[in-house]
């Protein structure tokens, strides 16, 4: 049977396929996103451009000699590389476990190809189930979005030592099944104080990548 990480490497070198030459690459964040950083330098041709989901990615990049460009100065992008933590089989994700949510975001809005790579430990029947759902939030709303979050029916719980790559603070929101992503999306993102939060449905991957 194969490991976590040797699975992780499957599909982050699966998704080496849908890198086209002389375009601009979406690099998302976290562990599955770093191995196929990693893996960019076997490439036939030379990625020179990419946008990065996070402040670690970057540096990822730089360090295989990518050029990282800030997302403004980008109007679209080929294709974007992320992870998740939970994917349903409509492709609704869950995301954030790196904090990195309001980000990967952006950077997938401005995607052409939105290409998600996952191993089989993500795969969940409803989201909610297996992963506390990340809300980013300026700090000093970070009470009343949490008294909004249990009027949902969520277990908010702040995340410890951890300020974003946007100096904000994280809720994880515990105990909180998703049954229509595509509404509870909308719903928490109109809380006052939330900047985004980590159900990826409205705007979902084209493609999920699993290796199982
Ligand atoms: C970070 C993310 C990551 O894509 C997600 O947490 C999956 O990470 P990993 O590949 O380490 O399991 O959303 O904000």
């Amino acid at each position: 049977m194969k490991t976590q990480n040797e699975l992780k490497e499957i599909v982050a070198r699966k998704a080496l396929e849908f890198v086209q030459p002389q375009q601009v690459l979406g690099v998302g964040s976290g562990s599955t996103v770093k191995i196929f950083i990693s893996l960019l330098p076997e490439l036939p041709f030379k990625v020179e451009y990419a946008v990065a989901a996070s402040k670690e990615s970057e540096a990822n990049l730089k360090a295989v000699g990518v050029q990282v460009l800030d997302a403004n100065e980008v109007t679209t992008l080929g294709v974007y590389i992320d992870g998740a933590d939970e994917v349903t089989p409509e492709g609704y994700m869950t995301k954030g476990g790196g904090a990195a949510l309001t980000r990967e975001k952006i950077v997938a809005s401005l995607s052409e190809n939105f290409i998600c790579i996952v191993d089989k430990s993500k795969k969940v029947s409803q989201l909610g189930t297996q992963f506390a759902l990340p809300v980013e939030v300026i700090p000093m709303a970070r009470e009343a979005v949490s008294r909004e979050l249990r009027k949902l029916g969520g277990n908010p719980v702040y995340r410890e030592n951890c300020i974003t790559d946007n100096g904000n603070i994280i809720l994880d929101v515990h105990d909180f099944v998703i049954e229509d992503p595509i509404a509870m999306e909308q719903i928490i993102n109109n809380i006052p104080g939330v900047v985004s939060n980590g159900i990826f449905a409205r705007n979902k991957a084209n493609q999920v990548l699993v290796a199982e």
